[in-house]
């Protein structure tokens, strides 16, 4: 009996990395593989998912212990036992006796091998460095952090005064990725010098990142924020974990589609009622972290609605077919299914939506309320439906009736309770038109190449200067200024709990 099963697919990520990343051909050297694997998925706080457990079909391979953690092995500092140490990590991470559960200790083991070996194939990319790609997963966080907070502080001082500002330190807090200074101006006429090219000329003197320096306002006179971006090894993430917990901890009984994205700039849980929304535009480049965020938006969700009895359905639109196939087992998804690529279905998907839509508006006149709040406290049990399309370009690009049938929904949808979440890495203005526009006044943009890009998603300029990986500014009305939010960081297991955890709730 071998003690771990990988699958056809897992060995050829084993493959990829063994040729193409550390360039050996020998099959010998598996293990290795499999060990960064594990040590990969135990940097993610959430249990990896008992699917994993299953290995069927062709190409299927298997393992020992003594492969894997060296059990048994002799003293030779390369390849000695290890097993003593994986059983304790492992025990420690599922707070379970290992030592006394070997059928545990090798499913987790599997587990986790698995998971790590899809996480690295996500995250590395085959023509890039696998070194450099280890270094930064595995090192780059234990770099400490720069410690001498007066120091930079004084530094900073100077160099305002430099620039012919003159400031005066008052406090710092340390964010999860920005450190938040608070300054006092005596001549607050020196601001519009920061504002008109000082804050760049800060940057360069401070050496910071291109991205550089975001002013602030305070609601003190004369008192301004600088947030000032710090190395990215010391940036600390709120996991998916983190997220279901604020979900239980800070749930806010009359938001009824709670959302949270992640924290400010502070550190700070944010969150908002998607349902005030009502609609929202997620634009931001490829690689910005917009399937992450739309991952939080729908776990955020699902999580709810195992606290509290309110109904909420998804209909799910993922032209690419990678994002939200995680989703498809739900029992609350409009019409039974994730939407992919097939124009058809997709027509039909936003026709049924437009009809449930109207239908909803004629039964609200009937009972005299003029929208689905009033209908529920009639009496009316209807569930709020979330569209949440992954890539609206591609879908624009394809077909002018979808075009037409999602321009439909932003316009009349809101009243009768459908939200519309729509993602985009083309935010041009041709995409976001008028129409969608007018409609869609909250926007949540991540990072950008160019200012024109921010402008279209806000109305604003700023994020281009975002740090990307999940970097967002959300505008969640035209009149509000955009707030800056670091997103929570979710996994696939992430998701697959949140599945789980709906599905089970609505057994009872
Ligand atoms: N909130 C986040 N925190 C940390 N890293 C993130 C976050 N969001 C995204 N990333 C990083 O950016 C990568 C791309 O994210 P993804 O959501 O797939 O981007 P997009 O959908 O915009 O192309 C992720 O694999 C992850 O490494
Ligand atoms: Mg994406």
């Amino acid at each position: 009996m071998a003690d771990i099963y990988t699958s056809k697919k897992d060995e050829e990520i084993i493959s990829r990395v063994l040729k193409k990343g550390l360039d050996i051909e020998s099959s010998g050297n598996k293990w290795k593989i499999l060990r960064i694997a594990l040590a990969k998925s135990l940097q993610i706080d959430t249990e990896p998912d008992d699917s994993l457990d299953k290995v069927s079909g062709e190409g299927k391979k298997e393992y020992n212990l003594q492969q894997v953690t060296g059990k048994g092995k002799d003293n030779d500092l390369k390849t000695q036992d290890w097993d003593t140490a994986c059983r304790a990590m492992l025990s420690i991470y599922h707070t379970q006796d290992l030592f006394s559960d070997e059928v545990s200790y090798r499913k987790f083991l599997q587990r986790h091998i698995r998971r790590g070996l899809r996480e690295i194939d996500i995250s590395w990319k085959s023509e890039s460095d696998f070194h450099a790609w280890l270094t930064h997963e595995f090192f780059s966080n234990l770099q400490s952090v720069p410690a001498v907070v007066t120091e930079y502080q004084d530094q900073l001082v100077a160099a305002c005064s430099e620039i012919g500002i003159h400031a005066e330190m008052r406090t710092e807090a340390t964010g999860p990725r920005l450190t938040r200074y608070k300054m006092y101006l005596p001549d607050i006429n020196e601001l519009d010098r920061l504002k008109r090219g000082g804050l760049e000329k800060l940057a360069n003197l401070l050496g910071v990142q291109q991205q550089g320096i975001v002013q602030e306002e305070t609601n003190e006179p004369k008192t301004i924020y600088l947030d000032i971006p710090r190395p990215r090894d010391s940036w600390t993430h709120t996991s998916g974990k983190e997220l279901r917990q604020w979900v239980e901890t800070f749930l806010p009984d009359t938001y009824k589609l709670p959302t949270w994205i992640g924290t400010d700039v502070v550190g700070q849980p944010y969150f908002f009622d998607l349902s005030d929304a009502p609609h929202l535009f997620v634009a931001g480049t490829t690689g910005s972290g917009k399937s992450i965020c739309l991952h939080a938006i729908i776990i955020s969700l699902l999580q709810r609605m195992t606290k509290t009895p309110q109904k909420i359905q998804f209909a799910l639109i993922d032209p690419k077919e990678v994002e939200f196939s995680v989703y498809d087992s739900l029992s609350n998804l409009f019409m039974n299914k994730v939407f992919g690529d097939n124009d058809a279905e997709i027509i039909k998907l936003l026709r049924t939506l437009t009809d449930e839509m109207n239908r909803r508006n004629d039964w609200f006149k009937n009972i005299g309320a003029t929208n689905i709040d009033e209908a529920i406290r009639k009496g009316k049990d209807i569930p709020r439906i979330v569209v949440v399309i992954e890539e609206l370009a591609d879908l624009f690009m394809r077909s002018k009736d979808i075009q037409d049938g999602i321009i439909r929904l932003a316009q009349k949808a809101r009243s009768s309770g459908i939200h519309l979440v729509l993602a985009t890495q083309r935010p041009d203005s041709q995409i976001f038109s008028g129409l969608l526009r007018s409609n869609i006044p909250s926007r949540i943009a991540l990072s950008v190449q160019k200012y024109t890009e921010s402008k279209i998603i806000l109305d604003d300029v700023g994020a281009e200067k975002l740090l990307g990986h999940g970097d967002m500014l959300i505008k969640l009305s035209s009149e509000s200024a955009p707030k800056r939010v670091h997103g929570v960081f979710v996994h696939r297991d992430d998701s697959i709990q949140a599945v789980k955890h709906f599905m089970n709730s609505q057994k009872k």
